[in-house]
Order: C-alpha cells, then sequence, then structure tokens
C-alpha cells in the first residue's frame, strides 16, 4: 500500500516540475513516516545544554565588520499565518505608521548595508503561496537587489497525504490545496536545488544568517556575524532565556550518545517527560530560529548526503482545506530548519536577549507590536526602551483571526505602555487612543461594547 502511495505522490511531482533532489528527501521522509516514525526523545537520552552569552563575548568592531561584508541575509517567508486566519503570508500584516514586517525587514537592511558600506544581500524565502503577493509589496524597494543574486527563491511543494492511506490528496475544486510546503527545513534542500548556494558562495559570500519573517528583532546584527565568524563554528542557532510562558515549548539539549546539540520539540517528548520539558530551570534555552552556517560546509554536507540532511520528520495533521474542518485529514510531511544544528559535530548555540526574538504568532503578539510599547528608530529596530512586555490575552472567539482582531481595533492599538496585563474577554471594540495601565481585565459584556475613545483604563483601578 505505503509503496504505491509512495510511487503516486513522487509521479505528481515529477509531473508538476519539482526538483529531483527535493523529490529524494520527500520520499525520505515517507519512508519514515510510513515506518511509524515518532521521533521521541526521552529525557533519559539527553542532558541539559547551558551555553555562553552574546553579552560576554568580545567582539571587535573589525571582526564584526569583516563578518557582515560576507552574510548573506535570508527570511523564511513561506508559512500562511494559519493560526491567525490568514491564507498568505503574515509578514504582508501592516505594523505601524503603514510599514508592513517586509518593509521593516527591507529597511533594516538597507541601513545596515549604509552603516557598515557592505553589500548584505537581502533573500526571502517564499512558497508557491506567499510569493506574489510578497513580491508585488517589495516592487517599491529596486535597490534591494545586489550581486545578481534574486530577491526570492521558492520552497519545495510537495503532496498532502491522506491520513487514512497516506495516498497523495486530490481535490478538483482547488487543486492548489492538494499541496503544502514541507516546512522551513526545506530551506537546504532549496537553496542547493535553485543553485543559490553555488551562486552565493561564487558571488564571495561565506555566512547565512536566516531568520523568520515575522520576527522583527531578527536584525542581520554585525556583532553576531562577529561572533559566530571567530567561534569558525559551520552551524550556529541563537538562543534565549525560557520564561514561564514557554514551558511548553522546545529547547536545546545535548544528547548522551554522541554529545551533539540537539533541539527537543514538545512533539518529541513523550508524555511521560512533560514535567522534565515544563521546567525552565532544567532546560534554559530555547530556540529564537535565527540561524548561522557556513555556506561552503554546507553545501558540503548536503552533497555528501546527497541533499538529504536527515532531520527529525515533523507529522502535522490537518485538513485539506483547513478552513474546512469537513474535509478530509490529511498528513503534512515536514522538517524544522533548526534541527540542522544536530547534523553538524561542532555545531554552536549562543544565548541572546529577548529583543532578538519577537515573534508573531497570535493577534495578542501583533497588540504588542502595534502598541507603544516599541520605539521603531532611524535603523528600524524595534526598541522597547527599558520597558517591560505586558500579559496580553485577548479571547479567541472575537480576535483570534486577524481580520476578526481588525475590525475590532479600527484605530490601531491601545496604548500599553503602562499596561502590566491586558486580558479581553467578549467582544469589545477599541476606540481611537485608549490606554491601558497596569491589570486591566475586560469581562464579557451582554452585547458588544465599544470603550470610547481615549479611554484610560484602569485608571481608578
Ligand atoms: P511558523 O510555522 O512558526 O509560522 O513558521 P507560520 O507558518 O507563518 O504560521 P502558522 O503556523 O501557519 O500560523 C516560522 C517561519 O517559517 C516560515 C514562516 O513564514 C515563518 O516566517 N515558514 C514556515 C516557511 O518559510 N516555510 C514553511 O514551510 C513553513
Amino acid at each position: 500500500m505505503g509503496s504505491d502511495a509512495l510511487n503516486r505522490a513522487r509521479d505528481k511531482m515529477v509531473q508538476a516540475g519539482v526538483d529531483p533532489v527535493a523529490i529524494d528527501v520527500f520520499a525520505h521522509y515517507f519512508r519514515l513516516l510510513e515506518h511509524g516514525e515518532t521521533g521521541m526523545i526521552p529525557e533519559s537520552a539527553i542532558d541539559p545544554h547551558d551555553m555562553e552569552s552574546l553579552d560576554d563575548v568580545e567582539v571587535s568592531d573589525d571582526v564584526a565588520a569583516d563578518a557582515i561584508a560576507s552574510t548573506v541575509v535570508i527570511k523564511l517567508n513561506g508559512g500562511l499565518g494559519t493560526s491567525m486566519g490568514m491564507d498568505r503570508a503574515k509578514s504582508l500584516l501592516c505594523v505601524r505608521r503603514g510599514l508592513s514586517f517586509l518593509d521593516i525587514i527591507a529597511r533594516q537592511v538597507l541601513f545596515l548595508r549604509e552603516k557598515y558600506d557592505v553589500r548584505l544581500p537581502l533573500l526571502f524565502m517564499n512558497s508557491f503561496r506567499t510569493s506574489a503577493d510578497t513580491m508585488a509589496a517589495l516592487a517599491r524597494y529596486d535597490q534591494l537587489p545586489v550581486d545578481g543574486l534574486p530577491l526570492e527563491f521558492l520552497q519545495n511543494k510537495e503532496p498532502k497525504l491522506l491520513a487514512k492511506d497516506l495516498s497523495p490528496a486530490t481535490w478538483s475544486r482547488n487543486p492548489d490545496l492538494e499541496w503544502c510546503p514541507p516546512g522551513h527545513g526545506d530551506i537546504y534542500t532549496a537553496l542547493l536545488g535553485t543553485g543559490l548556494l553555488d551562486q552565493m558562495i561564487a558571488a564571495g559570500y561565506r555566512y547565512a544568517f536566516v531568520s523568520n519573517s515575522d520576527n522583527l528583532g531578527a536584525v542581520p546584527d554585525a556583532r553576531v556575524a562577529g561572533w559566530f565568524a571567530s567561534t569558525g563554528a559551520p552551524f550556529a542557532i541563537e538562543a534565549t532565556r525560557r520564561t514561564p510562558s514557554d514551558k511548553k515549548g522546545g529547547h536545546f539539549a545535548r544528547r548522551k550518545s554522541d554529545g551533539r546539540i540537539i533541539l527537543r520539540e514538545t512533539a518529541q517528548t513523550p508524555e511521560s517527560d512533560r514535567k522534565a520539558l515544563a521546567d525552565v530551570d532544567r532546560h534554559r534555552y530555547t530556540s529564537t530560529n535565527n540561524l548561522w552556517f557556513d555556506l561552503a560546509t554546507m553545501r558540503e554536507t548536503l552533497r555528501a548526503r546527497q541533499g538529504v540532511l536527515g532531520l527529525p520528520l515533523i507529522r502535522n495533521t490537518k485538513h485539506l482545506d483547513p478552513s474546512d474542518p469537513t474535509t478530509p485529514e490529511v498528513i503534512q510531511i515536514e522538517t524544522a530548519m533548526g534541527a540542522a544544528i544536530e547534523v553538524f559535530e561542532d555545531a554552536r548555540t549562543i544565548a541572546v536577549g529577548r529583543d532578538r526574538f519577537v515573534p508573531v504568532k497570535t493577534t495578542d503578539d501583533l497588540l504588542v507590536l502595534r502598541s507603544d510599547i516599541y520605539d521603531l528608530g532611524a535603523d528600524f529596530v524595534l526598541d522597547m526602551d527599558g520597558g517591560t512586555l505586558p500579559y496580553v490575552a485577548l479571547d479567541p472567539e472575537f480576535y483570534k483571526f486577524v481580520d476578526d482582531f481588525d475590525k475590532r481595533f479600527p484605530e490601531g492599538a491601545p496604548s500599553l505602555r503602562h499596561a502590566t496585563r491586558f486580558t479581553v474577554t467578549g467582544d469589545w471594540t477599541f476606540g481611537r487612543g485608549v490606554s491601558v495601565e497596569g491589570d486591566v481585565e475586560l469581562d464579557r459584556p451582554r452585547s458588544a461594547q465599544r470603550v470610547a475613545a481615549g479611554t484610560v483604563l484602569g485608571a481608578d483601578a
């Protein structure tokens, strides 16, 4: 049954013109899936992993400037923001002053080019779903492409597989929905398959800095580049201290069997080890998904393995049409970019501040980003000015999807600069210039309510 399903999936990929290396990579993971690979990492197989901190390392200005001059910046932009009800790239959303994530990323890079007098190429990894919108939004930055490198490359696509028999799903109503991107671990396959890895090396670049396009804290910082260059390591990930709110997320660890650094995700943790996973004093660091690698070593490693890095498999179960739970259950085979850390014996990690990790996974995060918590300086870097992040929790029934959220904050986000906690239950709409002070909790109203413009919530509490 399985090999027939694999053959059909392969044929479908060949017909769609998918890169042969990507088809081999898909077949590798398909077999793992078929054999019930779970990728579980029990607590008994790992030790906690400690690391040096960026604050404590010495990087001279010269080393930093040299390293950034040899760096290519890549932004992962192939995801669809489905957790916020989107079917396009999150980076198209407006953050502030009419600037989207894409605008801010472009301007951060343009600023650094001037500052260091470097070429600093910027490339977006798009999927077939995010390419057109993203390129249209970037069209105004005609000075962005440099050195003959394109502004984007496309990640591969693979068939969604029916959960019942792993055969490739068909959906004549919307054949696009038969396909999905294979997770951001596909970046390595895509860089090899598109020939870009060769092209970047030929143009004289040595390092890649890759990060999520929804993390505006992931600035291609010259000091971090300098640190990475001076380690001589083939691969590194920026880590950040786990806080109680990261309890459920993944963390770095050392594998006992070979001493390598690994990332253990929640889905890879056996139920019986969930307590150890949640122990943020034992497993102190999580990944920012800001990653550095040596281009030449990556090419060598990929070539030696026929393009298959052998990352842990992520089995993602969804509905064929994610917005319609009556459509068949499908499995999407995915891999995560950061998992490649275990492939390299001399990989490194470095602890960085939360300022380099500002992910936007939910509309709660988006509200904070759109509020006055951050300033955007001339360098287009988010600046928190020493403040602390408030805890924000908006009722998912009314705010989870970005369209619903936008309707309820039509005049922009309230001021959160003096807020410690802001929880909203029920259907509230906010007028212009609302401020939140201290700990504010809005309870479910009988019917939809409006917070009048200029209201200071929590002022007299
Ligand atoms: P996430 O999986 O965290 O976010 O990807 P997402 O895909 O944007 O959102 P959800 O989960 O559907 O709500 C982290 C980063 O990796 C990119 C995303 O665009 C995001 O910047 N990504 C994800 C890819 O480039 N390709 C993929 O196949 C998956």
